[in-house]
């Protein structure tokens, strides 16, 4: 995650203040019901960039504060439905970093609105899309974030080295399931049970 993101327009007349929003998703449903929201040409606005994780387990707080760090007005992480993770139950760790994450914002002053958790299966490509087109309007109606500030300077990999973070335990590809989802609620072969 070296790349920074333009900086947002605060807007003009001419030109109204379109917001930069991330999507963290998950690559087993939600990322998949984006897919799918495209092949049936459901639409939803171009705000948001999506950025394919392994599972919403993969996210690593940091991820989202670099996001903001490097230009975001939003951040929404998504995944699949509790019970429902590819990975036994990495996605209630998600909920616990969602959690972490509010209270650390609301310290570096972001409203709480501009971040998002939101579950989606791979089927449910018109939710998803719904749920992208509600919160890049709620981003809107916030305005734009107004980083970098000195808080966004201290945080790391802000100085454009790469944050080298660790694969987490559970969350590569699982082996043999190339192209391929495992059904839900399967341990992939590759994962030990979490007790
Ligand atoms: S949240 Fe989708 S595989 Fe874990």
């Amino acid at each position: 995650m070296t790349t920074e993101l333009a900086p947002t327009d605060a807007g003009t007349a001419a030109a109204p203040f379109e917001p930069v929003v991330i999507g963290f998703t998950c690559n087993w449903c939600s990322y998949r019901a984006a897919d799918l929201a495209g092949t049936a040409r459901m639409k939803y606005p171009p705000n948001i960039r999506l950025i394919r994780l392994m599972c919403s387990g993969r996210l690593d707080p940091t991820f989202v504060l670099k996001a903001f760090a490097g230009g975001a007005d939003g951040v929404m992480i998504s995944g699949c439905h509790p019970g429902d993770c590819h990975y036994v139950d990495q996605n209630y760790k998600t909920m616990r970093r969602f959690q972490l994450l509010e209270r650390t914002l609301a310290q570096f002053g972001i409203e709480p609105g501009r971040l998002r958790l939101t579950w989606a299966s791979a089927g449910e490509g018109a939710l998803f899309a719904q749920e992208i087109t509600t919160f890049v309007e709620q981003v809107r109606a916030l305005g734009p974030l107004g980083w970098p500030t000195a808080e966004a300077d201290a945080l790391p990999g802000r100085d454009g080295g790469d944050l080298e973070l660790p694969e987490p335990a559970g969350t590569s590809e699982p082996a043999g399931a190339e192209g391929d989802a495992p059904a839900a609620g399967a341990v992939p072969a590759s994962v030990e049970p979490v007790a």
